[in-house]
């Protein structure tokens, strides 16, 4: 079973992961947390020039290239042996990422993005993805407490706002795949919810 988590910045999807995934271990399941961008010797490298080189001004193409280059090798050395070996896999941001950062907040043209997103997975599907829906604002600001911040987290508001229409949309057209989750509730109340779905499909 292949879960991924979406959400604008700060809206707590990584800690909601590693929930997921700490409850399916102890349950006795073989679970796996893993993340996008930044898996492997590639995906080091990507994240750095995407994410921290500062003096890096890349082309939102090449971003896109970039996010998609590290998927790629991402679902082909990690995450499909692991699913093939019939363990569980968490993944904190995948292709939808894709889709809604660099199709709707860095307005490249929304097919190509798609088709190009899309592709990265090599027809590797999450089973179920959780969008953790929380006001831009409210996200940014449990950021700045945090104070963790990479390049994308300093585009402007509008930027960010653009993230979340897009999420919304995405959501609408999948409504099977894509579970939107209340984000603005206590952490242990969202985690309850996100279990409640997973160990439903689980038994299936
Ligand atoms: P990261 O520091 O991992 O934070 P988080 O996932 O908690 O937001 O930052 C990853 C950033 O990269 C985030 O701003 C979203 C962005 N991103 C894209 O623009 N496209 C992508 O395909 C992916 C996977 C991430």
């Amino acid at each position: 079973m292949f879960i991924t988590f979406e959400g604008v910045e700060g809206s707590g999807k990584s800690t909601q992961a590693k929930l997921l995934a700490e409850l399916l271990i102890k349950m006795g399941h073989k679970a796996t947390l893993t993340r996008e961008p930044g898996w492997g010797k590639l995906g080091e490298l990507i994240r750095r020039a995407i994410l921290d080189e500062r003096d890096l001004d890349l082309d939102p193409f090449s971003e896109l290239c970039l996010f998609c280059a590290d998927r790629a090798q991402h679902v082909r050395d990690f995450i499909k042996p692991r699913l093939q070996e019939g363990e569980i896999v968490i993944c904190d941001r995948y292709f939808d990422s894709t889709v809604v950062y660099q199709g709707f907040g860095r307005k490249l043209e929304k097919r190509l993005v798609n088709r190009i997103a899309r592709a990265s997975t090599l027809d590797l599907i999450p089973d179920v993805t959780f969008l953790l829906n929380l006001p831009v604002r409210a996200g940014l600001s449990r950021l700045q407490t945090r104070g963790e911040i990479t390049k994308m987290d300093e585009e402007p508001l509008e930027f960010h706002e653009m993230i979340r229409q897009g999420y919304m949309l995405i959501a609408k057209r999948e409504p099977g795949r894509i579970r939107k989750i209340n984000a603005d509730r206590e952490i242990l109340e969202i985690h309850e919810e996100i279990k409640n779905i997973v160990l439903e499909s689980i038994s299936l």
